[in-house]
Parts: structure tokens; sequence; C-alpha cells
């Protein structure tokens, strides 16, 4: 079946009565995972319309840099100009649509068409056609249907550009509400107040739906099982390494999660609670960090700084990341059962060159392809994928701590072990992109 067949058909098999039967108070039907259509439809709507996480500033430094990525399934280009502005384009040839750049990333102030070498400038507008009198006055006419097309809605918060395929919704800092405040816990602890991507990325593909890893980013106590291979005898993950996050008490029980808390957001944004303390982290390197902050900002503020109170946050639908774990992490949608994963760390810039390697090599023994934790992740998403597949029940239950949570600061707030952030996802937020809407019902 051709893939424009399951777009049609899509359209006239999901009306919105049927959508909104698939998402109840406390659980969501299996079908959201494993159906090829909704994921379709998901592509369209969701991914159609949220503000969706591109790329950082950072990672096209220098005019003319780009780099190729997709929103939901449509591949873009973020450019820098010569004027230092950034662009989000689509990377399709307004003659007959053939994609202009093959590579991931590079310097380019041109980009030419391989098949009849239509060129663009590194802002989309179109700078030559060869054989012009073919097309009369085509490249002085500044006609955008010559040009490469430009995504509706492109902004950015503390270098992280967002763009929306859609003209319309909320503008980008009413979107990100109170996770605003994630972003800034990342962005602070860098002695300069800016963050860079120029350390490599880890990617790989799993064979399961976006939405697990999602899901995933605010659930608390899965911790306590899924991770347990990696804790040592103190109940701490990767004690050795500068104190991890304790997952097991001193007799070996589960930590109470509930203390911690997640938090949630409009538009589906969220976080899971920590400890506000800060992060475990001596020597002389810390010290000479720590200084820096505080010439900075002075010694209150430092310490605000690193006490910050999130783990795990959330933009919702594809961007999750640890301001403690130093990195970033980005869903890509390829298929219902297909996902690809790009975890970036981050460089804080202005901190000890070694300080800032350490975070690489901490997250490359945590969430790379072959590292602990986020394979341990990984394999249970897989399984997940494989079972809901199967005829063992219809629903996924996200019943806990229902009726628990309460309003708090810009957003609401429930016990660790409560899945409200999920419940409210599905319920507020996926739906309302489904039935045509904003994001936020
Ligand atoms: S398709 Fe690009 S120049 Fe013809
Ligand atoms: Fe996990």
């Amino acid at each position: 079946m051709s893939e424009q067949h399951v777009r049609r058909e899509a359209h006239e098999r999901w009306s919105h009565d049927r959508l909104r039967a698939l998402v109840q108070p406390d659980r969501v039907h299996r079908s959201l995972y494993v159906d090829p259509e909704l994921f379709e439809l998901e592509m369209q709507r969701v991914f159609g319309s949220a503000w969706v996480f591109v790329g950082h500033e950072s990672m096209v430094p220098q005019p003319h840099d780009f780099i190729a990525t997709r929103i939901g399934r449509e591949p873009v280009l973020m450019t820098r100009d010569a004027q230092q502005r950034i662009h989000v384009i689509f990377n399709r040839c307004a003659h007959r649509g053939v994609e202009v750049c093959p590579l991931e990333r590079g310097n380019a102030r041109f980009f030419r068409c391989a098949y009849h070498g239509w060129t663009y400038r590194s802002d989309g507008s179109l700078a030559g056609i060869p054989l012009a009198k073919a097309y009369p006055g085509a490249v002085a006419s500044g006609d955008p249907d010559y040009s490469l097309r430009r995504v509706p809605r492109v902004d950015s918060y503390r270098g992280f550009v967002f763009a929306s395929l859609s003209a319309e919704g909320p503008p980008l800092a009413q979107y990100l509400n109170g996770i605003r405040k994630s972003i800034d816990d990342l962005a602070d602890r860098a002695p300069e107040g800016t963050v860079s991507f120029r350390a490599g990325v880890n990617r790989y593909v799993i064979e399961a739906n976006w939405k697990l890893q999602i899901d995933n980013a605010v659930d608390l106590p899965h911790a306590s099982f899924a991770h347990v291979s990696t804790v040592d005898e103190n109940g701490r993950q990767f004690g050795r390494y500068g104190g991890g996050p304790r997952l097991l008490t001193d007799e070996g029980r589960m930590i109470d999660w509930d203390a911690l808390g997640v938090v949630g957001f409009d538009y589906g944004h969220g976080y899971q609670g920590r400890p506000p303390a800060e992060t475990v982290m001596e020597g002389p390197l810390v010290r000479e960090y720590r200084l820096m902050l505080e010439k900075k900002h002075g010694v209150e503020r430092t310490s605000e700084i690193l006490a910050y109170d999130r783990f795990n946050s959330v933009v919702y639908p594809s961007l999750t990341f640890q301001a403690f774990g130093q990195h970033i992490r980005v869903v890509r949608p390829i298929a219902v059962d297909r996902t690809e994963i790009n975890i970036w760390p981050i460089w804080l810039d202005g901190a000890p060159e070694e300080l800032n390697r350490r975070a690489i090599r901490s997250l490359s023994a945590t969430h790379s392809a072959a590292s602990m934790i986020q394979t341990d992740d990984v394999e249970v998403f897989e399984r997940a994928q494989r079972a809901l597949a199967s005829a063992g029940g219809d629903w996924v239950l996200f019943r806990g701590h229902q009726g628990s949570d309460a309003p708090w600061q810009e957003g609401r707030r429930g016990l660790g072990a409560s899945e409200f952030v999920s419940r409210t996802q599905y319920a507020r937020n996926w739906i309302s992109y489904m039935c045509g809407g904003h994001g936020n019902e």
C-alpha cells in the first residue's frame, strides 16, 4: 500500500469521535503505539503543528553552516546566512522536488540541486538557474515559488531553535511556559551563560514507538527496577563516578519516589523532581568551576544554579533532557514501531575543559548505544512494542495516583509515582493535535 493511500484511508477512517474513544482519563488504547494509520495522522497533526526542536544555534556557528534534520518526517535544513540569521527551510528543490542537500552538516554558501543544477543561497532564496532563459525572469523575480520553502514559524529560546510546520498556534514563549526553566537550569550552569553542541552525538534506531521514550521521561519509579543492575552497594547509581541519584535505600528498598514529585505544564511538557541538593561534585576542578560561577553570579545565586530540582524534563512532543546529566535527547519517529534517538552531550561554555570532558565520558557510560542505563530502557521499550502488538490486552494504563495532582507554580504537581503527566499529554495535548487543535485542550 502506498504512503498516500495509507494517508487517505487514515483521514477517512479516524473521525474525531473515534480518536477520542482511544484516550480515556486513566488509559490509552494500545493502537496509539501500534497502528500505522494513527502514526501517519500523528506525523501530520502532532508533528505538523507543535513547536518541534530542530537544533541549537551552536550547531551552525559560522555563516553558511548548515545541518540537515527532520520535523516529524519532513526533511529540513537549519542554516545560518551571511548576516548571521538562522533559517529553517525545506530540503526540497523548488523545481522537481529533489532533496538539495544529502549531507548531515557542513558549510555551503550555495546548495546546488544534483538534478538540473538550480542553486539556492544559504537563506533558501534562488541564486541561479542554468539555462535561465527557459525560465525567463525567475531569478530576478524573487518569487518564493522558486525558492526553498520556509518552515512557517521559527523561533528560539537560549539558542534552542524550534520550528512549527503550522502557521497557526501559540507563540513559542507561550508554548514553552513552565518548561523554560529547565532550559535555564541547563544554560545557567555554563559560566558564559551559553551552551554548545560540539561534542558529537549518540544516535541509534530502536524498534519501538516514539511515545514510549516520551512516557519514560516522566516516569520515576521505573528506575528502581529497570536500572537496578547499575546500582552500587549503597544504592547509588554510578556511585563511584561522582554520586549519581539514589535508587535504593540502605535496606535495599525502593526510595520514596512519591516525595520527589512530578510536574506537568500546558502543552504536554513536564519533569521529574529530584532532591534540590547540589550535585555531588568535589575536587579542585569543581572548585575552579564554582569560583567561575560565583564571580559571575555571586555565592547565593551559584548555589541556586547548582541545586536545581529537576531530573528529566520533557518538551512535548520530542525533546527530553537533563541539566544534571548535561545532555539532551531528541526522538525522531520513523515508523509506528521504529524511532531514531539522538543524544547530544552539552558543552557548558566557559567551564573547565576537563569538567566538560568528564560529562561527555559519563554520558557515554549511561546513554550511548552500548552503555548501561539507556539500554535498559530501550530493552523495555522494545519488549513493550512486541507485547502491545499482541491480543493480550487493549489498554495501556496510566492510573497511578489518579486525582492526586494539584496546581503548582505555572503547572500542576503530583506525587512521584503519579502518571498524571502522561495522562494529561494524551487527554489534553495529543487529542487536541489529533482533532485539529493547537495542542492544549
Ligand atoms: S529537481 Fe532540482 S534542479 Fe531540477
Ligand atoms: Fe530509565
